[in-house]
């Protein structure tokens, strides 16, 4: 008897679905390319608790006969290549014909299928990859495949699904991606019944409008270079959509959604006078080459590639960008577009020696239909109903002013020590929460509004560094210890943080394998869930972490971010008072840890102006 043996298909099936299937999202993104490569030109997604318990793909597309529909679902069954050579040179989305069976093998799957031309429909069933049974049905041409309850044989799988908003977070993050680099499709999105996006093909200045907000077609400009053996074409945005987190950067390599960081770092180095550090531009470009100058059979997620000319891609994305950018200089960001021109001189960016207007109109973050829709749970303080006004939460951080703007224009108050005074409050003032999300007070100058959320989190940073650059911040003892299951990654990220989330009052002990058991947390916050909290550290961590921010810089952010009072707690005078005086107490009131401006003043000198009274 050998010791080695070849392994069933049900089980092969089960280990590369661990690499193609990661969560919802991932079937999502499967399901979406085999409807387009289908040709498909209507796409529905139906999800439900947030792809946990259902994702579905409904399109119009070519269809499967019976026979195919039952071949889909085998490994290494595909119709798109057949031969090596085409491997060589592909042209459609899937090749490894491995997504279905992956998929099938740990979930309940529905599909159904008509073959265009034919009237006779099928519907065939396949749970943890045991086939159930195929049976005619009657449909429209096109197909719908419904995927149940991933993951429900891989229990150890299956725990380290996030929440349902999470999960369905990353559906829309992949959804998006799908919507921009093909607009002329028309996408629908419904979660638990509930139809969150309807995108009617359009073009693709329409589609980013629709994605993120009007706001976003204004400053966006048009980029289309062609060499014999490339062409890129596509929108960058600029210095008005620069953030400070990723997300908005989109790069295809034929119309394929690719993470690659080398073009990433050639189209972000084209901005580099432009940008600071963390903060990131808006483009969605699509490079189309020869299939044969790249390879895309380097991952089974088919989202990285190999090009052959690696350099003279590289050179031609950063030269395509660069002379798209020329005409930014020109754009004047919304800090002084909507000042009024005979008051202030243009500044010119970036390197402008003139000093920032003394006046800062900011307009509220252009908020995306996607963000408003993406539930942010930790939010709401417990007991208060998430209402639909409500729910416009933005999640995305709001324009980041251009090269150091802001920065600069504090830095001069506090060199000149001029903060106080001109912040300087009139005693007894009453001070005013608007929407429970901003406070406007009167100040010596004018005018003040301060966003609340931001606010807190600056203080609160500042005091988390203190305590842990210094002495220990006491902990309060839960009643009964959280033990939360973390997955391997979460787990090492863990314990690289730990020694800080301890010095803000965590208790945190091993409990058994990629398991913690929380015993205490910083005192004084009113949290409710903190295996939720503990896991939304670990991902802020990771996603507004840079090599170059201290951990301790990143902990605390984090830690901030999650646990300051949040838009839409109402505050008290005395609360609001505390507020304002801890935030001028800080050595950087202007701007959150992320960089995002928490005060927006507005000065009597610039009243007078705008009435036309000066
Ligand atoms: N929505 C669909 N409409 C029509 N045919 C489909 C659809 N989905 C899948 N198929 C057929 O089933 C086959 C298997 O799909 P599957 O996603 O497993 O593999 P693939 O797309 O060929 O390659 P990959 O594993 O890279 O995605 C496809 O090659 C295609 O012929
Ligand atoms: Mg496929």
């Amino acid at each position: 008897m050998s010791k080695i043996k070849i392994l069933s298909d049900q089980l092969t099936n089960k280990i590369a679905a661990g690499e193609v299937v990661q969560r919802p999202a991932s079937v999502v993104k499967e399901l979406i390319e085999n409807s387009l490569d289908a040709g498909a030109t209507e796409i529905t997604i139906l999800i439900q608790g947030g792809g946990k318990t259902r994702c579905q793909v409904v399109d119009n597309g070519e269809g499967m006969g019976k026979d195919d529909l039952l071949l889909a679902f085998e490994r290494y069954a595909t119709s798109k290549i057949a031969t090596a050579d085409d491997l060589m040179a592909i042209r459609t989305l899937g090749f490894r014909g491995e997504a279905l069976a992956s998929i099938a093998a740990v979930a309940i799957v529905n599909a159904v299928s008509t073959e265009r031309g034919s009237d006779i429909g099928h519907e065939l069933r396949i749970e943890g990859g045991n086939f159930r049974y195929v049976k005619p049905t009657a449909t429209q041409t096109g197909t719908s495949i419904s995927i149940r309850n991933l993951f429900y044989n891989v229990p150890a799988r299956r725990k380290f699904l996030r929440s349902n908003e999470v999960e369905f977070r990353h559906i829309v993050d992949v959804l998006r991606k799908f919507a921009i680099i093909r607009p002329e499709i028309s996408f629908t999105l419904v979660h638990n019944e509930h139809e969150v996006l309807r995108l009617k093909a359009q073009d693709l200045k329409e589609r980013i409008g629709e994605l993120y907000s009007g706001d976003y077609c204004e400053n966006l400009i048009w980029i289309e270079r062609t060499v014999p053996t490339m062409k890129l074409s596509g929108y960058i945005g600029n210095l008005n959509l620069i953030r400070a987190r990723t997300g908005d950067q989109y790069f295809f390599v034929n119309q394929r959604f690719v993470t690659d960081r080398l073009m990433n770092h050639a189209i972000l180095s084209a901005y580099a006078d432009l940008i600071s550090r963390g903060e990131y531009p808006f483009y969605c470009l699509d490079l189309q080459l020869d299939p044969e100058a790249v390879d895309v059979n380097v991952h089974p997620s088919k989202m990285e590639v190999k090009f052959r000319q690696q350099n003279e891609v590289y050179q031609f994305l950063e030269a395509a960008v660069k002379a798209g950018l020329k005409e930014v200089t020109e754009v004047i960001p919304d800090l002084q577009r909507f000042a009024p021109e005979h008051y202030y001189a243009p500044l010119k960016l970036p390197k402008s020696e003139k000093s920032a207007p003394d006046v800062v109109t900011s307009k509220t973050s252009p908020e995306s239909p996607l963000d408003a829709i993406q539930p942010q749970p930790s939010s709401i303080p417990a007991g208060k109903v998430p209402q639909k006004q409500q729910t416009n939460i933005p999640l995305q951080h709001p324009h980041v002013p251009p090269k150091e703007l802001w920065k600069q224009r504090a830095q001069r108050f506090v060199e000149q020590g001029e903060t106080r005074r001109e912040y300087e409050f009139i005693p007894d003032v009453p001070i005013y929460q608007l929407h429970n999300k901003y406070i406007v007070t009167q100040i010596k100058s004018g005018l003040i509004i301060i966003d609340q959320h931001v606010a807190h989190e600056r203080i609160l940073y500042d005091n988390a560094l203190k305590a842990m650059a210094e002495q220990s911040w006491k902990g309060q003892q839960l009643l009964f210890p959280q033990i939360i299951d973390l997955s391997v990654t979460d787990f090492s990220v863990l314990l690289e943080i730990l020694p800080f989330l301890e010095k803000v009052g965590f208790s945190i002990r091993e409990f058994g394998k990629h398991t913690i058991a929380v015993e205490a947390v910083p005192a004084g916050m009113a949290w409710g869930n903190e295996s939720t909290i503990i896991k939304e550290i670990i991902d802020h961590y990771q996603e507004y972490g840079t090599k170059d921010t201290s951990i301790q810089s990143k902990v605390a952010a984090a830690y901030c971010c999650k646990a300051a009072i949040k838009a839409g707690d109402k505050l008290s005078q005395e609360e609001m008072r505390n507020l304002v005086d801890n935030l001028f107490a800080t050595p950087d009131p202007y701007f959150c840890p992320h960089g995002r401006p928490i005060i927006v003043s507005l000065t009597i000198k610039e009243l007078d102006k705008r009435f036309e009274r000066a």
